[in-house]
């Protein structure tokens, strides 16, 4: 959809006043550099694939290999795939921040890596990252898994089974990111709701507490979502066509 220069110049206007933003993204930020979102109809992963087969760790016990096959072929998918204007605009928004002594805390649902491969820094990762691999027994990380893997399912020196680096259904989120979230959502002036259905909990509610700590929200999303009705404004549009337009109007605001 074609949104008018009124709307992005509110948006900008908005951030402009902020001593605080917070950014929550979610899969939509990366579809136009490539990446399968979850929820979208034909085009989602999950329209394709059983989230019970594959992002459980009973899934992982039962079918080591097809689990580990499948975090794999997303890996590599991934690691072709390239920050997209989105992206570069969030890493701006950074920028822009530190200039004019406003904080932009970036919290994203995603495990690809592109928003740091863009140049954003503290990027906090609720869902954890695909490139990471650990020990499915103790937990630790294995520095620099081979990409692709040898053989299936991959395996530890030991012979102990290796697992991507990500939440699981029925897994809880990692302490720390998941308390520095929900830090900044308290105590932002401004929170911005980027590409995602705003379905998946705790990361959904992090918009409801930004708002009851008087936060005014933001959503740009590319179909209307839970959230859309509940915002201050909401952008029906693909973050890739709206964020760079935003971030450069408040570049020339300043
Ligand atoms: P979803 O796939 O649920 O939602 C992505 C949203 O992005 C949809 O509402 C799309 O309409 C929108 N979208 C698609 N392309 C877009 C674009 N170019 N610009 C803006 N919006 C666009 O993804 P998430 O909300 O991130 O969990 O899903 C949350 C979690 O559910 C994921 O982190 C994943 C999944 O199960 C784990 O892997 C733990």
């Amino acid at each position: 959809m074609n949104i008018d220069e009124g709307t992005i110049e509110a948006i900008a206007s908005v951030l402009a006043g902020a001593e605080r933003i917070t950014v929550l993204t979610g899969a939509g930020l990366s579809a136009e550099s490539g990446v399968p979102t979850f929820r979208d109809a034909q085009t989602g992963l999950w329209a394709k694939y059983d989230p019970a087969e594959l992002a459980t760790p009973e899934a992982l016990a039962r079918n080591p290999e097809t689990v580990t096959r499948w975090y794999d072929w997303r890996r590599q998918l991934i690691a072709r795939c390239e920050p997209n204007p989105a992206h570069a605009a969030l890493a701006a928004l950074q920028r822009w921040a530190e200039g004019n002594r406003v904080r932009v805390d970036l919290v994203t649902q995603n495990v690809d890596g592109l928003l740091q491969r863009a140049g954003a820094t503290g990027v906090v990762e609720l869902h954890g990252n695909i490139h990471r691999w650990r020990c499915a027994a103790t937990g630790r990380d294995v520095p620099d898994p081979p990409l692709p893997f040898a053989e299936y399912p991959p395996r530890t020196p030991e012979g102990t089974l290796l697992r991507p680096g990500v939440v699981w259904f029925g897994e809880a989120l990692p302490a720390e990111a998941l308390a520095a979230a929900s830090e900044a959502a308290s105590s932002c002036d401004v929170f911005l709701s980027i590409g995602t259905s705003a379905m998946v909990y705790p990361a959904a509610g992090l918009l409801h507490v930004a708002a009851d700590n008087g936060a005014r929200t933001v959503e740009i999303n590319a179909e209307r979502t839970p959230a859309t009705p509940l915002v201050d404004i909401a952008v029906t549009s693909r973050a890739g066509e709206v964020l760079p337009r935003i971030v450069d109007r408040l570049s020339r605001a300043v």
